[in-house]
């Protein structure tokens, strides 16, 4: 049986979420928990797809039925799939299962397609691709609902000269893209690239409105918003690796993303001064990174606390995610709440992650251990592919 299984990480944010909305620098940490998703070729004479066994429903699967117009379009007689999704992160909690799930499956149809490059002594670069989305090649693009075409490069460019199959075809960048598209449509047009780009990539991800000294620069995000053209700057870092954990524990209390930033948004209409906060969150995550990058996590973790100090006071906490972190303290480096707040999930940095999770599990929380800064995407399995080349 033709199949291939690639997957992705979840995320939790160590800084700055919030303020990164208003151009601070944020920070997200890959984590252990992942999504596989796994396709392989239906046996029916149907051009449906099945997902998880049952026929495919495009409204019920947006992310899907996004990335299949890029990447597997019936148009050009892609052949239908049938699609598994499984893994370790819970949905709708913060902790990126929508973005992971789009970079596994942007990853798996790459593989089942392979890709065209354009000239016979290519070094497999965007700009030697025939096809294909990256933040280096303007010629296509990724937000046009004009799909496929689009993912065909034009002129010479796209001239069909060699062929690369199984998991060599897979670039994070597109991955992460493609995501990062997909997750903007699902999402009325509004979603910054940090979870796209860190389930991508892996590891730890900052976010900024600048090219941030001493990170290493991989590319810039852009786009259209409905309240303007949006322009991010995403750095990778490899911090050194210590003996520490994540422990994510969930409130199970369900705070949507958009009203917690609209909650921010209105504070500041009403009381200007207040963006005085918003800076100081940048500055703590600032001095965050440099931290992280001498691999100094007590310092790390007095920024989380600090961090939690500031979400407190802009009013993004709630009386569930303050239990759980006050459980968290005396066992951890530091903790704080992660992503949107008001309900959702809190993140501890320990040492000593069983105390830590037993501690928030105690005061009513559902945890999640991680190491520090998981791997980004992989392709698990392979079998005979490609399953179909674009002619
Ligand atoms: O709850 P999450 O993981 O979607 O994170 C939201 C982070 C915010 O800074 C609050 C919003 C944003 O778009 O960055």
């Amino acid at each position: 049986m033709q199949h291939i299984t690639a997957s992705a990480p979840g995320k939790c944010i160590l800084f700055g979420e919030h303020a990164v909305v208003y151009g601070h620098p944020a920070v997200a940490v890959a984590i252990d928990q992942r999504i596989n998703v796994r396709i392989e070729m239906t046996e029916s004479d149907s051009h449906d797809w099945k997902l998880d066994g049952l026929t495919f429903d495009p409204k019920r699967h947006p992310h899907i039925e996004a990335i299949k117009h890029r990447l597997w379009p019936n148009s050009l007689g892609a052949p239908p799939l049938s699609i598994q999704i499984g893994g370790q992160i819970p949905a709708a909690s913060g902790l990126g299962s929508s973005a992971a799930l789009s970079v596994a499956a942007s990853a798996a149809l790459r593989v089942a397609r392979g890709r065209w490059l354009n000239n016979s002594n290519s070094k497999n670069q965007p700009e030697d691709w025939a096809e294909g989305f990256s933040s280096a090649l303007d010629d296509t693009d990724v937000h046009s609902s004009n799909q496929p075409d689009d993912s065909m490069r034009k002129g010479e460019l796209g001239n069909k000269v060699e062929f690369i199959g199984g998991s060599e075809a897979v670039d994070a960048d597109e991955c992460a893209l493609i995501a990062h598209a997909v997750e903007a449509i699902a999402q009325g047009g509004r979603a910054s690239p940090m979870d796209s780009s860190t389930c991508s990539h892996g590891d730890v991800v900052v976010l900024s409105d600048c090219i941030e000294e001493g990170l290493e620069w991989q590319y810039s995000r852009r786009l259209k918003t409905p309240e303007g053209d949006r322009e991010w700057q995403i750095h990778t870092v490899k911090p050194p690796i210590e003996d520490v954990y994540l422990v994510i524990g969930n409130t199970g209390v369900h705070a949507p993303t958009s009203k917690q930033v609209e909650k921010v948004a209105e504070m500041l209409k009403q009381q200007p001064e207040r963006i005085k906060e918003i800076e100081t969150i940048g500055m703590i995550a600032k001095r965050g990174i440099k931290s992280l990058l001498s691999g100094d996590y007590e310092s790390v973790g007095r920024a989380m606390s600090e961090n939690q100090l500031m979400l407190q006071s802009i009013g993004v906490s709630s009386p569930e995610l303050e239990d759980l972190i006050r459980a968290a303290a005396p066992s951890s480096l530091g903790a704080k709440l992660t992503g949107a707040g008001g309900g959702g999930c809190m993140v501890a940095l320990t040492t000593n992650p069983k105390a830590t999770s037993e501690a928030i599990e105690l005061a009513g929380g559902i945890t999640i251990i991680s190491t520090f800064g998981a791997q980004g995407l992989a392709i698990e399995e392979a079998a005979e592919s490609p399953f179909w080349i674009v002619e």
